[in-house]
């Protein structure tokens, strides 16, 4: 079937144009004006300071999340003891990782990536392991930072 008249005028084409010009310089400017106000926005941190008491009791083969800025940081009891801290987003993509006890990997259920328990990549599409951390406890203060920086607490 062949119209006639065009079911969009020249007006309406115009004037969406226009809108959807207007739409995105605004949105341009909110973002610039929120990264002006909020200067930490998107950014991750160089360290957190934890309770020490927080993570203490956790079993063997197990790991406690904490907040990593907005990311997840993954504290993780290893079956012998020893501790890491990682952080538990995917190397691929950005997905959250997740802990499977029963075969002491971190699985990340978007692309089907597999990390070992030190965060090495060992299947699936991530290309990097997993970004590890350092550990320092100073008092009752766990601190928690990118590898290579160093923290100084105030003396209190
Ligand atoms: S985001 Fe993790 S495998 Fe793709």
């Amino acid at each position: 079937m062949k119209l006639d008249h065009s079911l969009v005028t020249r007006r309406i084409f115009l004037n969406t144009l226009f809108g959807g010009w207007i739409a995105a310089v605004a949105s341009g400017v909110l973002w610039a004006l929120l990264k002006f106000a909020f200067p930490t926005l998107g950014k991750e941190p160089d360290f957190v300071i934890l309770r020490k008491t927080d993570f203490e009791g956790i079993p063997p083969n197990s790991v406690k999340p904490f907040a990593w800025g907005g990311k997840l940081g993954l504290y993780f009891k290893k079956e012998n003891g020893t501790v890491q801290a990682l952080k538990g987003v995917c190397t691929h993509m950005e997905c959250n990782v997740t802990y499977k006890p029963d075969e002491k990997k971190f699985y990340c259920a978007c692309h089907k990536g597999w990390f070992d328990e030190n965060g090495r990549n060992i299947g699936g599409p991530p290309p990097k392991p997993l970004e590890v951390f350092d550990i320092t406890v100073e008092g009752d203060k766990l601190i928690i930072a990118k590898k290579g920086v160093k923290v100084e607490l105030p003396k209190a």
